[in-house]
């Protein structure tokens, strides 16, 4: 039985088909007092309950244990799938008196699971927040199948940490150069300021590859250090794309965004279900 979270529909009935197993009638209501209840309308008693469940907001983190509660009514093992894990990039105290808020919330979501899968979290490290056992899924490779043909692909990823998934995006792919960014965030005002990678991007088809797309703040600024290229997509595994990042990418030259669909965006080009799948 897969039990799907308001924001992580689509995926939990892609996910559905992949396995073949049935996908509840979860309907999702408010009390007047504005209080959340999930409701599983046809519940049946299952070996196993997987709860997919991206925690984009307050609300989706209410919402997730309720639907681990409801899991553990009517199957013996629960498996929690965060597509999105909210807060992960709050994995350390940055300031004095604040919370290392990933752990936070890993630690109330373990007590009503099994077993908790993670696509592309921001840190593996996160993992270790958690009570339960713990899998950090790289879906970075499924963002090859939707891009165009490419003329002499270059593969970038804005900063060192996000090589790998550059890498992966290319071998899936098949040819092309893979480069990375010198990246440097400031804690206190947030700005990002981007060093240019030694590789010519000019007359290239440019694929800048990240984990997340939030405000566009990185992409742009990594976009701005390219000269002449063809073409500049942008493949995230989680294209939150907060505010008014869609015009920021925009007016910073990109040709599409592509995402998948750990976050439900007119931008979605591919599912991670498979690799969901595979994983459990
Ligand atoms: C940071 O290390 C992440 O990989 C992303 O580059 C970052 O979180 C993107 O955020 P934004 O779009 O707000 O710059």
């Amino acid at each position: 039985m897969i039990l799907p979270g308001s924001a992580s529909q689509s995926l939990g009935a892609a996910l559905a088909a992949e396995l073949d197993e049935r996908l509840a009638a979860v309907e999702y209501e408010r009390f007047a007092d504005g209080e959340l209840v999930v409701r599983a309308a046809d519940p049946e008693p299952a070996d196993r309950a997987v709860v997919v469940a991206s925690t984009v907001s307050g609300d989706a983190h209410v919402e997730l244990l309720q639907l681990q509660d409801v899991a553990r009514q009517y199957a013996e093992e629960v498996v929690t799938v965060l597509p999105y894990m909210g807060y992960a990039r709050q994995d350390q105290a940055f300031r004095e008196g604040e919370p290392v808020s990933a752990r936070a919330v890993a630690r109330a979501l373990s007590p009503g699971t099994d077993r908790v899968l993670c696509v592309d979290p921001h840190e593996r490290a996160v993992g270790e927040f958690f009570d339960a056992p713990f899998e950090a899924l790289a879906a970075a490779d499924r963002l090859a199948a939707p891009l165009p043909d490419l003329v002499d692909p270059l593969f970038l990823g804005p900063d060192a940490s996000a090589r790998g998934l550059a890498r992966d995006v290319r071998d899936a792919h098949g040819s092309g150069t893979v480069d990375h960014f010198e990246k440097h965030r400031d804690r206190d005002t947030g700005e990002v300021s981007v060093a240019p990678s030694e590789t010519d991007a000019a007359g290239r088809d440019v694929v800048l590859v990240d984990d997340i797309v939030a405000t566009g703040g990185t992409m742009s600024e990594a976009i701005g250090q390219l000269e002449s290229p063809a073409h500049v997509f942008v493949a995230c595994v989680h294209a939150m794309l907060a505010g008014n990042a869609r015009s920021r990418l925009a007016r910073a030259g990109v040709d599409r965004v592509y995402g998948t669909d750990t976050l439900e965006r007119a931008e979605t080009a591919v599912s991670v279900a498979p690799t969901v799948a595979d994983a459990l």
